[in-house]
């Protein structure tokens, strides 16, 4: 099995057979040396650096009805909250003091914001700070509208894909949405001039080891420059209420093939991870990931963009989520760098 590994190290990619193989017949002797492949490519192209960036959760309005997440728009339970400009452009201020050069904009897809509100927060943004990078995660929207929000100085967008299966897709999402559609929507990005993103939930309810293959193989197709993965957490509002969570185990072991997929990737450790396990994002570091997601949102509003139970860094200031990041690194031999954190290249 060892092969395989050397295999995927060598050439950076597998046939189906092989990471079916790869997956299903892991074992904890396979890992380590699969994670110590992964760790060699991150540092060669990485170094010990790690790259932060500030993730501004600014609305928990979302127009649809995901089965799995916290902030869908059939949960009635949730107190729903929408940041002014103003309140984003501080979240900026403090997160550009703390040394973030990256300021993640993530949503609901909420109509509120509509493509000239998200214009002028763009400019805004970039006029103040030109020389952060703007990453949207706010969905899905026209090609216009990407376009649109493109010119005005977004660089980067995050759309994880969720699934590589249509009919898996199918299970976690409303029949309103589909595949083919959030596919089409990565495309587009990526043909805009987006620095791109997709990615997984590891462990969704009824995820199987051949739809993981596919995701792989999407991922070798599309060739993003960042790949969001972390483990399926349920929310206790939701339909998923009573599925299980995903492990930490099969996320590091992913997390690390994708490493040797794509050396380059920025790869983050995810708030997932850290919330299924206290060492989870150190963990997903020491597997070949580069990046972690610090909060910025304003302390007042984290409560409520709950996407699945007992989420961490939901009591904290920015100042302290970015001290306590800055130290979990630094005790495993990785330092977080000042810097926009681009794709090598
Ligand atoms: N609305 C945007 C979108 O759909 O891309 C961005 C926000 S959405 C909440 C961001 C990501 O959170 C989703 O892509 C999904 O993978 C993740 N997520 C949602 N619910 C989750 C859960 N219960 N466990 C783990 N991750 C979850
Ligand atoms: Fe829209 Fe989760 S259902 S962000």
């Amino acid at each position: 099995m060892k092969a395989l590994v050397d295999k995927l190290y060598e050439n950076h990619t597998l046939s189906k057979g092989e990471y079916k193989e790869l997956i299903d017949k892991r074992n904890t002797e396979l890992a380590e040396y699969l994670f110590e492949k992964a760790r060699e490519v991150r540092i060669d192209n990485y170094g010990h650096q790690i790259y932060i960036r500030g993730l501004i959760e600014f609305t928990n309005y979302c127009r649809n009805d995901c089965f799995y997440c916290g902030i869908r728009k059939s949960n009635h339970q949730v107190e729903r909250y929408r940041l002014t400009k103003e309140e984003i452009l501080q979240s900026c201020l403090v997160g550009y003091r703390l040394g973030f050069r990256t300021f993640v904009l993530q949503g609901g897809e909420d109509g509120y914001y509509t493509d000239d509100k998200m214009i002028d927060i763009i400019q805004s943004i970039k006029s103040n700070y030109p020389d952060c990078a703007i990453t949207l995660s706010i969905g899905e929207r026209s090609y216009e509208s990407y376009k649109a929000f493109y010119d005005a100085g977004a660089e980067r967008y995050l759309l994880r894909h969720e699934t590589a299966n249509p009919k898996h897709y199918e299970s976690l999402h409303p029949t309103n949405m589909n595949l083919d559609k959030r596919k089409q929507c990565l495309y587009n990005l990526k043909d805009i001039g987006y620095q791109v993103g997709c990615g997984i939930m590891v462990g969704s309810p009824y995820q199987t080891t051949d739809s993981l293959v596919e995701d792989l193989l999407f991922i070798k197709e599309l060739e993003p420059h960042m790949v969001g993965i972390g483990p399926f957490i349920p929310h206790q509002s939701t339909p998923f209420a009573k599925k299980e969570a995903g492990t930490m185990e099969l996320t590091l072991y992913l997390v690390a093939i994708i490493r040797l997929i794509l050396p380059t990737v920025l790869l983050p450790a995810t708030t997932a991870l850290g919330t299924i396990h206290p060492k989870g994002r150190e963990l997903g570091i020491l597997a070949g990931a580069n990046v972690v997601m610090p909060n910025l949102s304003p302390k007042n509003v984290r409560q409520k963009y709950m996407l699945y139970d007992n989420k961490i860094c939901t009591g904290d200031e920015a100042a302290e989520c970015s001290k306590c990041m800055k130290k979990r690194m630094e005790a495993i031999g990785y330092q977080v760098v000042i810097s926009r954190g681009d794709h090598k290249n």
